[in-house]
């Protein structure tokens, strides 16, 4: 599974939303690094597609500054005449007759469209390229989240794509599900005797899953504040992690054999409602603070001093309602403005059902799994051992510790870079279909339902914190803490 181990076919790879900040930041460097790679075809283009009255080389020019740093320049260029730029409005006639000639000029290419646009244009390009006939041949679509904003909105979205492009050519994106660690899960329990026959409620204490980020909204607060912590990150990313964490082992890693089981888990997690929400669930709100040092202005100043019900953090427990996981906890907690960013899933195992030492040589604490996704990625295994020397039997709990990249000396290739190319290769095995995403929705959608009837406003915090009080008040309410490695 590694993105350079397989060949790719020439293909044309077509970025609606070109301009935007996923466009230049993750997509076109993701590209430029598998072409530094030798895995972009030289006939391949890349096509970015806004509103905006730039050319080809106004485009390139503007991409020019955020690929200067990964290469040097000589290479950029070469990269650069692969990449194109069509002026083009999803919702006026103008400039399609001409994009449609030029994509349908290379008709033995794999064709992709990256939506990168507001789910609300989803619609409208899919209707388009259908009219042109660029939905035929080896054509795929990639739907960026959110795919709506409740399970409604999703189902309308993925009806009227689906009238265009079949549910194999369909590749809804989650870039979690593309990150290193991520992978490394899968392999960690299923490449390894020493895990699953433990992986279970008998052994297992809980499960937190933090996805934690120093950055504020910034300019993306106009899609920020319609959506919140658990529309962008929990409905889709953490739920992902808590499926890979979750699911039964599958047959094999076909597309279908690993999204059945990832389904079966999101149908299994226990309704959090009305009933139950404000015992679960804590959302909260940054105010001006300090991050990495510098004072920060609160989300309400970063919206243009906007007063808004919308969370920038969320903290809740999860759980799963069948024999593996009955009784087990799932703490997710996600949130800007935190001191550190930091995503990690850490498996806590029940401690030890006796002890056999003397108090006074320290107390027997449980074993961790930490699988760390960012920053620095890698697994940390906590485990007691005994205080090497004379001096007494003294207990020590330390990690076995291993950074993928010291371990293996290389750079890890970023989620797209992986994710692009399984698209181009046909491999929908790391995307979601499209019930995962109904169920998805189906559970979050309560939730959401049940914030709004309370009328509560989310619980202030300063920047630079881990988020409201409450957060730590609803793992501490069951004798745990949130994992202090990240803290
Ligand atoms: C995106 C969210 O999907 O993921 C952003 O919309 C968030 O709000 C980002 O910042 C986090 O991704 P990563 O890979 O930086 O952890």
């Amino acid at each position: 599974m590694t993105a350079s181990s397989q060949s790719v076919e020439p293909f044309d790879l077509v970025i609606f939303g070109g301009t935007g900040d996923l466009a230049v930041r993750k997509l076109l460097p993701a590209l430029f690094h598998r072409f530094l790679d030798g895995q972009i075809p030289a006939s391949s283009r890349i096509v970015g597609i806004a509103r905006e009255a730039l050319d080809d080389a106004g485009y390139r020019a503007s991409l020019r500054e955020a690929l200067v740093g990964i290469c040097d320049a000589a290479k950029l260029d070469v990269f650069l005449q692969q990449v194109f730029y069509r002026p083009l409005d999803a919702r006026k006639d103008e400039g399609w007759d001409d994009f449609a000639a030029f994509i349908g000029a290379q008709p033995e290419h794999v064709r992709v469209f990256y939506l990168s646009t507001s789910p609300e244009l989803f619609v409208d390009i899919c209707g388009r390229l259908g009219h042109y006939g660029l939905n035929q041949g080896k054509s795929r679509v990639v739907l960026e989240k959110p795919i709506g904003r409740d399970l409604d909105s999703a189902n309308q979205i993925n009806d009227a794509v689906g009238k265009v492009f079949s549910e194999s050519q369909t590749f809804r994106i989650d870039h979690y599900l593309g990150k290193e660690t991520v992978q490394n899960l899968l392999v960690l329990r299923f490449g390894n005797a020493l895990f699953e026959p433990l992986w279970n409620s008998a052994h297992i204490d809980h499960v937190q899953i933090t996805v934690a980020e120093t950055l504020g909204v910034g300019h993306r607060g106009a899609y920020y504040d319609r959506a919140g912590a658990l529309r962008d990150m929990v409905q889709n990313h953490m739920l992902q992690l808590l499926c890979m964490v979750a699911m039964e082992p599958p047959s094999s890693l076909a597309p279908d054999a690993v999204r059945d089981e990832k389904l079966k888990v999101l149908h299994s997690l226990k309704p959090i409602d009305e009933s139950n929400v404000a015992q679960l669930t804590v959302r909260g709100q940054y105010r001006a603070g300090v991050a990495e040092g510098a004072s920060v202005p609160g989300y309400p100043d970063e919206l243009g001093n906007t007063k808004s019900n919308t969370e920038t953090f969320v903290a809740l427990k999860a759980e799963i309602a069948n024999w593996r996981w009955a009784g087990v906890p799932f703490y997710l907690r996600t949130g800007k403005r935190l001191p550190d960013r930091v995503s990690e899933i850490v498996v806590t195992f029940k401690p030890v059902p006796h002890s056999i030492f003397n108090p006074d040589a320290g107390t027997l604490s449980q074993n961790r799994l930490v699988l760390r996704l960012q920053p620095d990625e890698g697994v940390k295994l906590w485990l007691t051992i005994k205080h090497p020397g004379p001096g007494g039997l003294r207990l020590r709990h330390v990690p076995l510790d291993m950074s993928f990249a010291e371990a293996f000396g290389v750079q890890q290739p970023d989620a797209y870079e992986r994710l692009l190319l399984d698209v181009v290769r046909g491999n929908p095995t790391l995307f979601m279909r499209r019930d995962e995403v109904e169920a998805a929705w189906r559970w979050a959608g309560p939730i959401l339902a049940a914030w709004s009837a309370s009328g509560e406003a989310p619980r202030p915090y300063a920047a630079g914190s881990w988020g409201p009080s409450a957060a730590v008040a609803l793992i501490e309410r069951d004798g745990r803490t949130w994992n202090e490695d990240s803290e």
